[in-house]
């Protein structure tokens, strides 16, 4: 990946961090972007090769500026790494229609919007490569999940869809479909839960192989998925659960 440029969205997060380095270990250079402030930390802690983007990927201007940011900083754009995400763990009856949104925008109309304003630049310089990131819940119902099950299947349905579209084209498309992993974004929803440490044990024993996974291990899926080992696979999805779904 030395010299080739990616944008990394949710870069803040636990997968993203772990993306980052990954990415940065092949030589990569990457317009991180993310919500959170701890973003604008990543230039001083990782170096030259990462130029932070602090926006809302649920908002087009923040595509935009993405993409200006990497031809601006690089001239190029090979990778768009699609880690952001959001959840609001409710069934359909408690969900109300603005955390709904929340998540459908989060998940969805985020990647919508940066494979929206990615691919035209794919297209101009004659390849490509969209990693996203799905979950196990895009294949299967999750109870206490509602939104985020359809958002994270339409995540799916849209990397299938990118890769039959634009694979004569040279441009990947690709979703990573992770179990449970060990980040901020399973602990807030332990702490949600009524008894967090039951809730744990029940989460680890639903993974066949007993336990959660470190963020390391999907990332280092994502990074196989958008590098030249992966030049013949496009639109499927790789499950990274522990053997969830083959339960
Ligand atoms: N942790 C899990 O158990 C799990 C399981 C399956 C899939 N996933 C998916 O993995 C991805 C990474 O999640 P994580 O576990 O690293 O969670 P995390 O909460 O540690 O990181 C997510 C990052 O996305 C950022 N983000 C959220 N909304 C954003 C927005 N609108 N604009 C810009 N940035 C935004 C957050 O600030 C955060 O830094 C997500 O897509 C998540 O849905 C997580």
């Amino acid at each position: 990946m030395k010299n080739q440029v990616a944008i990394l969205t949710g870069a803040a997060g636990g997968v993203g961090i772990a993306t980052l380095e990954k990415l940065l270990e092949r030589g990569a250079r990457v317009v991180a972007v993310d919500v959170a402030k701890q973003v604008e930390s990543l230039p001083a802690r990782y170096g030259s090769n990462v130029v932070a983007v602090r926006d809302d990927v649920t908002q087009s201007a923040a595509a935009d500026r993405a993409v200006r940011t990497a031809l601006d900083t690089w001239s190029r754009l090979d990778m768009l790494l699609n880690v952001s995400g959001v959840t609001v763990p409710k069934n359909i009856v408690d969900i109300t229609e603005e955390e709904w949104d929340r998540v459908m925008d989060g998940n969805a109309k985020s990647v919508f919007l940066m494979c929206k304003r990615a691919i035209p630049e794919f297209l101009r310089q004659g390849s490509g490569v969209i990693v996203n990131t799905a979950s196990i819940s895009s294949v299967v119902g999750l109870s206490g999940q509602s939104a985020y099950c359809a958002s994270k299947g339409a995540v799916l349905q849209l990397t299938r869809q990118l890769a039959v579209e634009y694979a004569s084209r040279n441009i990947r498309v690709n979703a990573v479909g992770p179990g449970a992993i060990d980040t901020p974004f399973l602990t807030r929803y332990f702490d949600a839960q009524p008894d967090p440490e039951a809730t744990r044990k029940a989460v680890a024993a639903a993974h066949p192989m007993g336990r959660w996974a470190q963020p390391e291990e999907v990332a280092s899926t994502i990074v196989y998925l958008a590098s030249s080992e992966a030049s013949f696979v496009t639109g499927t999805i790789l499950m990274v659960d522990g053997g969830y779904t083959a339960a």
